[in-house]
């Protein structure tokens, strides 16, 4: 892993945008995994940035997002589409019919699932793929398990995550009890993987995915086997590995 800790957060979200358009100027057609959090809110502010500057075009890319509540139209405030639009398409130029987040109102989540999985393969794989992580080493909506999820699945979300992610809700009861996410399978067949976390409440995951064993109760740790990982921390969240 490929580790650089940075003062500023503001920074982060420099460099993460920046490897993310490196990636397209040298691709146009770049295939992007994007993700939704607080986290990568810097990082879609400077890729914006890039764009109105001129040094980036997202015209061609195709992008596959990581999950999305189950039981929230695309429409709701807070489902994940509605957070990518806000937060970063409607501020660069890439194509709706290029944009894909996985559905959260289909009824047959298995069949959704196969079918982003085989998407993603038939798009020739993800290029560069953006993560945050969870309070409890939780990466997509990969929550701590018994076995590591390989494709695209439905999953119950825990109560640290109901409880990290209420903060967007206007009560707790409002935050959906399940998601559909990438499986990690489908995560670490991305060729490139970014990871950003800051903040304090992030270091015990951050040692768990550094540092850590390499099991499904700390998801993150997975990424110890991947073989292109960058890790962007601010000191906060970098504390225990320091
Ligand atoms: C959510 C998302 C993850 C994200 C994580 C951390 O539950 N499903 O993709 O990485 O929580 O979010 P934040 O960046 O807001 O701390």
């Amino acid at each position: 892993m490929n580790i650089k800790i940075f003062k500023n957060t503001d920074d982060i979200g420099k460099v993460a945008a920046m490897m993310f358009s490196t990636q397209v100027i040298s691709k146009p057609n770049s295939i992007l995994g994007l993700a939704t959090g607080s986290t990568p809110i810097p990082t879609y502010k400077a890729m914006q940035k890039n764009y109105d500057e001129g040094l980036v075009d997202f015209s061609q890319v195709t992008t596959f997002n990581l999950d999305e509540y189950i039981g929230l139209s695309h429409s709701h405030n807070q489902s994940y589409y509605y957070f990518m639009q806000e937060n970063l398409f409607r501020g660069i130029n890439v194509k709706e019919e290029n944009i894909h987040v996985p559905s959260g109102t289909s009824e047959d989540t298995d069949k959704i699932g196969c079918e982003y999985d085989a998407m993603i393969e038939a798009s020739g794989g993800v290029d560069i793929q953006i993560l945050g992580i969870g309070q409890n080493g939780h990466i997509a909506f990969n929550e701590p398990c018994d076995e590591f999820p390989m494709g695209t699945h439905k999953v119950t979300l825990t109560e640290n995550t109901i409880e990290a992610n209420a903060r967007f809700f206007e009560t707790k009861d409002e935050v959906p009890k399940f998601a559909i996410t990438m499986g990690i399978g489908t995560i670490m067949k991305a060729k490139k993987i970014v990871i950003i976390a800051t903040g304090e409440n992030k270091a015990d995951a951050v040692y768990g995915m550094v540092k850590g064993e390499i099991k499904p109760q700390m998801p993150a740790s997975i990424l110890q086997l991947h073989p292109d990982v960058t890790v962007l921390c601010d000191e906060s969240a970098a504390k225990r590995i320091l």
